[in-house]
């Protein structure tokens, strides 16, 4: 009895060469295959942007003078600052007993009590270093603009997104 190909589920006899079709059929199959990553990345975007329209909270920025040490939470640690000088006092809704610490935030202008003062299209990400209603650091209420504000900025951040004359901004952010 001669030996004989046998296709079930796509598995041949080990002695025989692929058949045709195979090569065909993994073209087919890879076209699709290519298409997917494309399709995600769009989608991953898309959904990204919604997402940070949808979850952003909105608040108040004001800003604060330096210098910016020693604070609620690094105490006169230098090193946990971040190099971009991006970094804000929480306000008590973001503050979370402490937990803030280190946390990192998308922010945006969305408006101001003087108009063209925003640059809406700009978001920076700012690190949080300190408390904003703490008594003994360097973020204490006298040194900023405004008080009561969701968050307070570093001269820096405030200056990226809103002109530094303003004492206060309305802003949309998120915690990335
Ligand atoms: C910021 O505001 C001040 C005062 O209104 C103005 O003189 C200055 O030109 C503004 N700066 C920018 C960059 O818009």
């Amino acid at each position: 009895m001669e030996e004989i190909s046998v296709d079930f589920d796509g598995i041949y006899a080990h002695n025989f060469p692929p058949p045709l079709r195979l090569p065909n059929m993994f073209i087919k199959r890879s076209l699709p295959a290519r298409l997917h990553p494309c399709f995600l990345l769009v989608l991953a975007s898309t959904i990204s942007e919604i997402a940070f329209m949808a979850r952003g909270d909105v608040g108040t920025a004001s800003h604060y003078t330096p210098p910016y040490q020693p604070t609620e939470c690094y105490g006169g640690d230098p090193s946990q600052f971040p190099s971009s000088n991006l970094f804000a006092a929480a306000g008590d809704g973001v503050w979370d007993n402490g937990a803030a610490c280190g946390r990192q935030y998308l922010v945006r202008c969305i408006s101001a009590s003087k108009s063209g003062t925003c640059i809406p299209e700009r978001t920076i990400q700012i690190k949080i270093v300190d408390y904003a209603l703490s008594s003994s650091s360097a973020a204490v209420a006298s040194k900023q603009s405004v008080t009561g504000a969701t968050l307070v900025l570093s001269q820096t951040a405030f200056g990226a997104i809103a002109n530094s004359s303003v004492d206060s901004i309305n802003v949309e952010f998120q915690q990335v």
